[in-house]
């Protein structure tokens, strides 16, 4: 039998959360309520919707590969150079790069446990050793990160505000945390849900740093908050020298241009942003007074989604929800994780799952 490389031999497929036509089919349901991928429930800007339009009659010609126009706005909003940026086709597709492109066999990455799963997986992938650092309190435990450095360390992935946890560590701990690495490691900050962030202890500007850390790298997506999942576009900001090796092995049309001229026009619609932010904290307040009320225990979130704990088995819990049209994501036997929605979808999972409960 035709072998694969032997890195991938404990490593399986991805399984994202059903698509909600397979749902209503498996259960024979007309209507059913996805709150398993963060996704953002208002849709997305009607700006990007009406950019796509006007481009429909160029699908013949391919994308620009360099993402010039997008590049030069993300570089302008956020005060960096066009070389300091780089696109791909979600941020999925970044750990991606950023791990063919950095990892050695052997290296050593530190991530934290529970966290996203694509770090893990893309080290694995190239050889590395993953280094993982449980959670504490549901929370980064960036000190306990940094005393797992070794010279064998090559990267380090801090997602801020954490899937699935939803929690957040402040500036003063991601700073402490570039201070005391060398620059031969990379630190990267996965900041997908930062648009959601409630707390004033957020570094909402970490672009700020580049110019003081050669060797961070802020990885940020037009997935969640811009609501543009479906399109795949996502960014890093960081020095130019690493651009430039991602250049080199990054597919040479990587962002097709219906997302390139979405995400540009949706940065333009920072109403809609707000919207999303402003429901999202409603949604999120929502839930917490009901699972309050329940006695459910969960993590404070800054993001879109809220990780949750259960007595029962998760499994079952998930898959009663799942039955009756609303679905989540179970996160082990003892937890799962909801997206917010809108009050509407909110209000539906609460009165199903306080009959569960
Ligand atoms: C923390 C985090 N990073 C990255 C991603 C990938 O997002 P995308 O590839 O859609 O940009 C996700 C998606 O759920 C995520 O939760």
């Amino acid at each position: 039998m035709l072998k694969a490389r032997n890195e991938l031999a404990t490593l399986k497929p991805y399984v994202p959360g059903k698509p909600i036509e397979d749902v209503m089919r498996e259960f024979g349901l007309t209507e059913v309520i996805k709150l398993a991928s963060n996704e953002n429930p208002l849709g997305c800007s009607p700006v990007a919707k009406e950019a796509i339009i006007k481009h429909l009659d160029n699908l013949n010609l391919y994308p620009d590969g360099n993402c010039t126009s997008l590049k030069e706005k993300i570089a302008g909003i956020y005060s960096v150079s066009p070389s300091e940026v780089s696109l791909s086709s979600g941020s999925d597709e970044m750990c991606d790069l950023l791990s063919k492109t950095f990892l050695d066999h052997g290296d050593e990455v530190i991530m934290a446990d529970i966290t996203f799963p694509r770090y893990i997986s893309t080290a694995v992938m190239m050889g590395a050793v993953p280094v993982i650092v449980p959670l504490k309190d549901f929370t980064f435990d960036i000190k306990g990160m940094a005393d797992k450095v070794t010279d064998k360390t090559k990267l380090i992935w801090i997602c801020n505000p954490n899937n699935p946890t939803g929690t957040m560590v402040p500036t003063s701990e991601i700073i402490e945390l570039l201070d005391s690495v060398s620059e031969d490691v990379l630190v990267v900050l996965d900041e997908a849900y930062r648009e959601f962030v409630t707390r004033d202890d957020y570094m909402m500007d970490s672009e700020n740093l580049l110019s003081k850390y050669p060797n961070l790298v802020i990885m940020r997506t037009f997935s969640k908050a811009y609501g543009l999942a479906a399109l795949r576009v996502g960014y890093i900001l960081a020095a130019s020298s690493i651009v430039t090796e991602i250049d080199k092995i990054r597919g040479p049309f990587n962002v097709n241009s219906l997302a390139q001229v979405a995400a540009y026009a949706a940065l333009d619609d920072q109403d809609f942003i707000k919207k999303s932010y402003d429901v999202n904290k409603e949604g999120k307040e929502y839930i917490y007074k009901e699972f309050d009320a329940m006695n459910v225990p969960y993590a404070k979130s800054e993001t879109n989604h809220i990780f949750f704990g259960v007595e029962k088995d998760a499994f079952s819990i998930f898959d009663a929800l799942q039955r009756a049209g609303v679905i989540v994501r179970p996160m082990g036997a003892k937890h799962l994780r909801v997206s917010i929605g809108t009050m509407e979808q909110n209000k539906r999972f609460i009165e199903l799952i306080k009959d569960m409960l």
